[in-house]
């Protein structure tokens, strides 16, 4: 075992207790299929599975594109304010039982302005849920409005247009779906605009994508994190580029076993990130979908890479420090690392 742990259970219960924030966690990817059946009935929309266990067979995936697929179809259920709002609950109580203390939550409105359901339904019920978690468990958030990157520059435009009575609510944009074939020059536009809205800039790049999008993410969309950027370790100046600038990425152990990103969880880069100075972050990405929330993902690659006390507290303190959070709070969560460390 790595430095003072005297068992893997032992390992376990330390990330169980350490705080940590969560930077990557598309809401609709935490829909489970329980609650899935639940709307699928409140609503009267029929689903193609028979069965709870029929539905987690289903999640069998080869690339990204194969998941998406059915990731678009699941969310076909969220229909009303107070389904947004029992989809968001559920995770926000999860996250919770993970000891999160922070999350930066994604959602896809194009997702569901595309079926009809309109866009203040979706922010509406997804914003009461934060509320209350906040009040609840003093569980922080903020949110975070991902174009959908197989769609045009003007779709994403209106999906920006109709955010703009919202923007108190909304912390930044991002940018998800099909990424190779859809590279961040596409909404260099659109980002140019929200970031003169004053909101903080993500976007997904180097998940299946090549070097070059991470570059074009940092070059163009001017982002302030990278999410995934697996590939970035083929380009060592972008390596070093990004160590230099102390960039954060947004790593997603389960999601890249789950995904075909890595063949083998033994194989995942994230000790190689560490070890390249990257400012890499642990995530769950699509929890429902992939197998686990934020814990499990540590968890995960705690065991197959033998981490170390000190590495799981650096991953602990980089979802901090990676965080939109201002100094105060940050630097509050930091404090409560150290302690428990
Ligand atoms: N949408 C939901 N999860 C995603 C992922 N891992 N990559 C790209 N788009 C997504
Ligand atoms: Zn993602």
């Amino acid at each position: 075992m790595a430095d003072g742990f005297a068992s893997v259970a032992e390992r376990a219960a330390f990330i169980a207790g350490l705080p940590k924030a969560e930077l990557h966690l598309h809401i609709e990817g935490s829909l489970e299929p329980e609650l899935m059946f639940e709307l699928a009935r409140r609503n009267a929309i029929p689903i193609p599975f028979a069965s709870v266990e029929e539905v987690r067979a289903a999640y069998a995936f080869s690339n990204l594109q194969d998941f998406l697929d059915i990731y678009y179809q699941g969310m076909s259920v969220l229909v009303t304010e107070q389904d947004f709002h029992d989809l968001t609950a559920a995770y926000l109580a999860r996250a919770h039982a993970d000891n999160v203390r922070h999350v930066e939550i994604f959602f896809d409105p194009q997702g569901h302005t595309q079926r009809g359901v309109a866009f203040d339904t979706v922010i509406a019920g997804i914003t009461r849920a934060l509320s209350e978690a906040r009040e609840r468990h003093g569980l922080t958030s903020k949110l975070i409005l991902c174009f959908l990157r197989h769609l045009s520059e003007a779709e994403a435009e209106a999906t920006l247009d109709a955010a703009l009575p919202w923007l108190d609510r909304i912390d930044g944009v991002g940018l998800d779906s099909s990424e190779v074939g859809h590279p961040p020059s596409k909404f260099e536009r659109v980002f140019a605009r929200a970031r003169g809205l004053g909101l903080k800039l993500v976007a997904h790049a180097g998940e299946e994508g090549p070097p070059a999008y991470v570059v074009e993410a940092l070059d163009l969309l001017k982002v302030d994190r990278i999410d995934h950027g697996n590939r970035s370790l083929e380009d060592p100046a972008l390596v070093r580029r990004l160590a230099d600038a102390g960039l954060c990425l947004t790593v997603c152990p389960l999601s890249n076993l789950k995904l075909c990103v890595v063949d083998d969880i033994a194989a995942h880069p994230l000790r190689t990130m560490l070890d390249a100075g990257l400012a890499a972050t642990v995530n769950s990405d699509d929890p429902s979908y992939f197998g686990g929330y934020v814990n499990a993902n540590y968890q995960a690659v705690a065991d197959a890479l033998d981490l170390s006390r000190a590495e799981l507290v650096t991953l602990a303190r980089n979802s901090f420090t990676g965080s939109f959070l201002e100094d105060g709070e940050r630097d509050r969560h930091l404090a409560a690392i150290d302690a428990y460390a």
